[in-house]
């Protein structure tokens, strides 16, 4: 019998080079979308799908990720004695799931990283969750992809049509639509020229994986950038096992880039109740603002 996916990795040894001088020191994933940090949207996506077992890579001037899903004795000690019970559980509950954690001693890339959870992952099949490629919590990518690894039983990677401009940002696919917005997937490149690219449909991060691709990782010697490309691996698995795509055509923002993460900013702040009349209020008198400058 197919085993179910029970378990998320959470990649987050990068250098966040993108982001400095924030992420000197600080972890990427810790960086708040308005009151919560990129992380903590990635693992209430993957525990709405059902996964139970979370295991982060982390790195040097990561610690706060650990602390953030740990308990906070005197806060909480703080919180309960003024009553603040709606924060209080607010805290509590990041505590409720269980998380291992595992450090990539140097960045290597993507699929070194991935490798480093497979004495956590042993022989099941597992969701990778890249935290800073921030899907909106309203879009159901990560259960569509769930449901179709049920049904084919195999490698499920997420696509997203990007414009030709940014496609040498990503790994990019080839693949045949074999269902409404399932593609079996036959090549793929990673970031190739906008000329080179077999199609407009890149990888984004969000991944289904099988306990298959650690023997291939271990195997898979740098490539692009000097890294150990999750793309290269897959690329060989493709040969030996098929690998479906899923054409996400929701919302997503890439919060590893500053432009990326102010929209992610705007756009969840939008749906905040804690926030989001006033921020509306104010983004409206802003443009009018603008707009007046600009005649
Ligand atoms: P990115 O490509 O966003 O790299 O990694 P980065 O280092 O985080 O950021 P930039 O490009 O320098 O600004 C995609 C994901 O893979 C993780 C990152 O933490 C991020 O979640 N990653 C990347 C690792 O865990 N280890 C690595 O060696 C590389």
């Amino acid at each position: 019998m197919t085993k179910k996916v029970c378990k998320a990795v959470f990649p987050a040894a990068g250098l966040g080079t993108r982001f400095l001088p924030a992420t000197k020191a600080s972890p990427k994933e810790m960086l708040p979308i308005v009151d919560k940090p990129m992380i903590q949207y990635a693992v209430e996506e993957a525990e709405a799908c059902g996964i139970k077992e979370f295991i982060v890579i982390t790195g040097k001037s990561k610690r706060a990720i650990e602390d953030h899903f740990d308990y906070a004795h005197e806060l909480e000690d703080n919180l309960k004695s003024k009553g603040k019970n709606a924060q209080l559980k607010e805290i509590q509950e990041l505590t409720r799931a269980q998380f291992a954690y595992i450090r990539q001693g140097v960045a290597l890339g993507l699929g070194h990283a991935i490798h480093c959870a497979k004495p956590f992952v042993k022989d099941e099949p597992f969701a990778v969750i890249l935290s800073d490629d921030i899907i909106d919590p309203d879009d159901k990518l990560l259960r569509e992809m769930m449901k179709i690894y049920n049904k084919h039983k195999g490698t499920v990677l997420a696509l997203q049509q990007v414009p030709k401009t940014e496609i040498d940002r990503y790994g990019v696919i080839a693949g045949k639509e074999i269902s409404k917005g399932v593609f079996k997937i036959s090549d793929m490149v990673e970031k190739p020229k906008a000329e080179d690219a077999p199609s407009d449909m890149a990888i984004i991060g969000r991944y289904i994986l099988t306990p298959d691709i650690f023997n291939i990782l271990e195997k898979t010697p740098p490539g692009k950038g000097g890294e150990i490309q999750l793309t290269d691996a897959l690329k060989i698995l493709l040969k030996r096992k098929p690998v479906y795509g899923y054409l996400f055509k929701g919302r997503r923002y890439d919060g590893g880039d500053k432009g990326g993460y102010l929209k992610a900013t705007v756009e969840l702040a939008l749906k905040n109740p804690s926030v989001k009349d006033y921020f509306k209020e104010y983004l409206l008198e802003k443009v009018a603002s603008i707009s007046e400058k600009e005649k």
